[in-house]
C-alpha cells in the first residue's frame, strides 16, 4: 500500500504533467486522467467533456479509497480548456458546450464524487482545483472559460465551508499564474478578431515572462502543507508578493 494516492486531471500536459512529475511523497501512488497518455503514473483514459466518462472515474474514487490506510489522498483537477476561443454567439455551439461541460460542471460533480468516496478515509485528504485570474478579469473570448473558473472558485468557497463542518477534506482552488504551457501557446496563435487581449500575451511570452510549469508546481504542493483556510481561492502570484 502506497503512503500516498493522488489522482490528477490533465495530467497528460502543462500543468498537470509538471505536477505528476514533481510529486513530493516518495512511492506516491499515482493516476493521471485524461485523453492523452501523462508522462508518468497510471493512466486513467477520460474525455472528461462527456459526462458519461464520470462514472468511471468515480468509481476509481470508490474503489481505491475503500479501506484506504495510506498516510494521504489527493485529487488535483487540472484538466481545462480554452477552445473555442472566441466570442459567445460566435463560435461553433458544439464545441462551446463541450467547453461548458469541462470547465464548469466537470469540476463540481468530480469534486463531489471525491468528497463522497473520501468521506470516511482515515488519512490526511487534499482536494484541488486549478483555477484562473479569468474568474475575475475581463477577458472577450473567454466567456465559457472566465464563468468556468468562476465557478471553481465559489464552489471551492462553499465546499471548504461544509467539509470544516462536516467531513474533514482540505479544499482548496489555485491561480498558478501565466505558465508556459500549450494553453498559452494557443493563445498566442488566436486571432485579435476572437481574443482581443492577445497581444497582451505576445508580450508576456516575448519578455520571457511566463512561468516554469515545473516551478509553479512545485509551489502548488507547497501550498499544501501551508495550512491555508479551508476553502480558500489563493493565486500563486499573490503568495510570491505577500
Ligand atoms: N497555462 C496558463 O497560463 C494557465 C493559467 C491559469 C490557469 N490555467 C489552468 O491550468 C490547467 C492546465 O492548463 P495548461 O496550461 O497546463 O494547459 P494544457 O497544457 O493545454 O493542458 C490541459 C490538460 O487538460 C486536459 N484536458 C483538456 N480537455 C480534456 C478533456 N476533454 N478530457 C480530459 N482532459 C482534458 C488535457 O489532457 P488531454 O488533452 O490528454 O485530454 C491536458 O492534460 C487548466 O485548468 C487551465 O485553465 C493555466
Amino acid at each position: 500500500m502506497s503512503a500516498s494516492l493522488i489522482w490528477i486531471t490533465g495530467a497528460s500536459s502543462g500543468i498537470g504533467a509538471a505536477l505528476a512529475r514533481t510529486v513530493p511523497w516518495d512511492g506516491a501512488r499515482l493516476v493521471g486522467i485524461s485523453r492523452r497518455v501523462p508522462p508518468v503514473g497510471e493512466h486513467l483514459e477520460a474525455d472528461l467533456a462527456e459526462p458519461s466518462s464520470w462514472t468511471a472515474v468515480g468509481a476509481s474514487f470508490r474503489r481505491e479509497l475503500e479501506g484506504f490506510d495510506g498516510d494521504r489522498v489527493v485529487l488535483v483537477h487540472a484538466a481545462g480548456t480554452i477552445e473555442p476561443l472566441g466570442f459567445a454567439g460566435e463560435v461553433d455551439s458544439a464545441a462551446y458546450q463541450r467547453n461548458v461541460i469541462l470547465n464548469s460542471a466537470a469540476p463540481q460533480v468530480l469534486g463531489h464524487l471525491f468528497l463522497a468516496a473520501a468521506r470516511d478515509v482515515h488519512a490526511e485528504r487534499h482536494l484541488v482545483m486549478v483555477t484562473s485570474g479569468a474568474a475575475k478579469s475581463v477577458y472577450a473570448g473567454w466567456t465559457s472559460y472566465g464563468a468556468g473558473k468562476a465557478a471553481i472558485d465559489q464552489w471551492v468557497r462553499d465546499a471548504g465551508a461544509e467539509q470544516e463542518i462536516r467531513g474533514g477534506v482540505r479544499v482548496l482552488s489555485i491561480a498558478p499564474g501565466t505558465v508556459d504551457t500549450g494553453m498559452q501557446a494557443q493563445l498566442r496563435e488566436t486571432s485579435e478578431d476572437d481574443f482581443p487581449k492577445r497581444q497582451k500575451f505576445l508580450d508576456l511570452h516575448e519578455a520571457g515572462r511566463l512561468s516554469d510549469a515545473d516551478q509553479v508546481a512545485r509551489d502548488m504542493w507547497d501550498l499544501l502543507g501551508r495550512g491555508l483556510e479551508n476553502g480558500s481561492v489563493v493565486d500563486l502570484r499573490e503568495l510570491a508578493d505577500a
